[in-house]
C-alpha cells in the first residue's frame, strides 16, 4: 500500500507539507545539512554519490556517506546507470546502516556524469530507469526514491513514461525538477506539467525547481498539488529560508509575491555571522574527521562558496570578494566577515 511522505521517513505528521532540502553536489555535506535541519528542513540528502565508487570502497566517495546523527535523516543519492551495480551499493548503503532512504539521481546534466549513462541520461531510457528501481527495491526495504526532470526538452515530456516505470518498479515517491534537461538549473519551470503528473501519479511527489521564497514555494503548492517540497540553491548560505516558507504556509493569507530584483530577505545581522560561524566551525570538525589534519587551508578554501552565499546582498561583500586572494586563515575569514558585517550595519543604520 502506498504510504505518505511522513509514514515513509517517520516524520511528525505535518500541515503545511514537509520541506526538503535538495542534493547538492560539493554542498549538502554533513554541516550543511545539519544547519539546514536546524532552521526547519524535515529531511536532507547527501551529495552525489557514486555507485561505482562504493562497490569499490572508494575513500572520497565513502566520505561522502559520511554522516551523524545531528543530520538525520539523510538520504544517500546514488549515482549510476547499471542495475546490477547500483543493486550493489544499494546493499552495502542498507546493510551499513545510519541513511533514512535512498535515491536515485536521474537527472544531473553535467557532462562527466551524463557521458556515461547515467544522470539526465536515464530520462531517455524509461525502460533502464525500470531495470535501476527494481534492481535497487530487491535490495532494500528503506524508502527508495528517483530524483528526474520532466523531460529532455520543453515540450517533450517524458514524465509521464518515467512515473509509470518508477511505479512498475515498486518506487515509494518521485521528485522532480520542474524543469527539462536542456535548461540546466535556469529558465521558467513548467509547473502545468507537474500539476497535471501530481493528477495521475498513485505514489508521492516532491516539486522542486524555482523555489526561491515563501511565495514561490506557496505558488508551486497551489498549482501543483505536490506532497513536499525541495529547496535546492536557495538555502544555500540563507538556511532560514525553511522556517520562512514553513511559516508562510501555515498562515491564512498568500505571502507577498516575490521580487527576483529585491534579492534575498534582510536577515539580522548576528544571526548569520553566529551561523556563518557555526558553519565554519562544523567543516572544521567534519575535514578531522575525513582524515584531514592539517585543515586550515583546505577549510578556507572549501568554506568559500558557503561564505559569500551567507554575505550575499550585504554592503561589504564585494570589496571582501575582491581581497580573496589574501585570505588563507580562518582568522582572515573572521576579520573579513566582520568588516563586512560592520560596513552593513552602517548602511542599515542610514537609511532608517
Ligand atoms: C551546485 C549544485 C549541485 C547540484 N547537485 C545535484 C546533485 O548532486 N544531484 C541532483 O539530483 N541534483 C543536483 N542539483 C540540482 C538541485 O538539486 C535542484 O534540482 C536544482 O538546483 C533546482 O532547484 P532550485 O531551483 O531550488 O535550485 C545541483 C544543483 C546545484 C546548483
Amino acid at each position: 500500500m502506498t504510504k505518505n511522505l511522513s509514514e515513509l521517513y517517520n516524520l511528525p505528521d505535518s500541515d503545511p507539507p514537509p520541506l526538503f532540502l535538495a542534493p547538492m553536489a560539493g554542498f549538502t555535506n554533513g554541516p550543511t545539512r545539519r544547519i539546514a535541519r536546524a532552521y526547519g528542513a524535515d529531511l536532507t540528502f547527501t551529495e552525489m554519490v557514486s555507485a561505482m565508487g562504493i562497490i569499490h570502497q572508494d575513500s572520497a566517495t565513502l566520505g561522502l556517506l559520511r554522516r551523524s546523527d545531528e543530520d538525520e535523516p539523510v538520504v544517500a543519492h546514488l549515482y549510476g546507470s547499471d542495475p546490477a551495480i547500483l543493486a550493489e551499493a544499494t546493499r552495502i548503503v542498507m546493510k551499513n546502516g545510519g541513511f533514512a532512504g535512498i535515491d536515485l539521481n536521474a537527472g544531473c546534466p553535467v557532462r562527466k556524469v551524463a557521458r556515461t549513462g547515467a544522470g539526465a541520461a536515464l530520462i531517455r531510457d524509461p525502460g533502464l530507469i525500470h531495470r535501476i528501481l527494481s534492481a535497487m527495491r530487491r535490495n532494500t526495504t528503506l524508502p527508495l526514491t528517483m530524483k528526474t526532470r520532466l523531460g529532455a526538452h520543453p515540450g517533450h515530456p517524458a514524465i509521464f513514461e518515467i512515473l509509470r516505470a518508477a511505479e512498475d518498479a515498486g518506487a515509494d515517491a518521485l521528485i522532480v525538477h520542474a524543469r527539462y534537461t536542456s535548461q540546466g538549473h535556469g529558465g521558467e519551470t513548467d509547473l502545468a506539467t507537474l500539476a497535471q503528473l501530481k493528477t495521475v501519479a498513485t505514489i508521492p511527489v516532491i516539486g522542486n525547481g524555482g523555489i526561491r521564497s515563501p511565495f514561490d514555494a506557496w505558488r508551486m503548492l497551489a498549482e501543483t498539488g505536490v506532497d513536499a517540497l525541495m529547496v535546492a540553491r536557495a538555502a544555500i548560505g540563507d538556511p532560514w529560508i525553511f522556517n520562512d516558507i514553513s511559516y508562510a504556509l501555515s498562515s491564512a493569507e498568500p505571502p507577498q509575491v516575490y521580487d527576483p530584483t529585491r534579492g534575498r530577505p534582510r536577515r539580522d545581522l548576528a544571526e548569520i555571522r553566529a551561523v556563518l560561524l557555526r558553519h565554519l566551525d562544523e567543516e572544521a570538525v567534519f575535514l578531522r574527521h575525513n582524515g584531514i589534519h592539517s585543515i586550515e587551508r583546505p577549510l578556507v578554501a572549501t568554506f568559500r562558496c558557503h561564505l559569500f552565499r551567507y554575505l550575499s546582498g550585504l554592503k561589504g561583500s564585494s570589496f571582501l570578494r575582491s581581497q580573496l586572494s589574501d585570505i588563507h586563515t580562518v582568522a582572515a575569514v573572521i576579520e573579513g566577515v566582520d568588516a563586512c558585517l560592520e560596513r552593513e550595519l552602517r548602511f542599515r543604520a542610514k537609511i532608517k
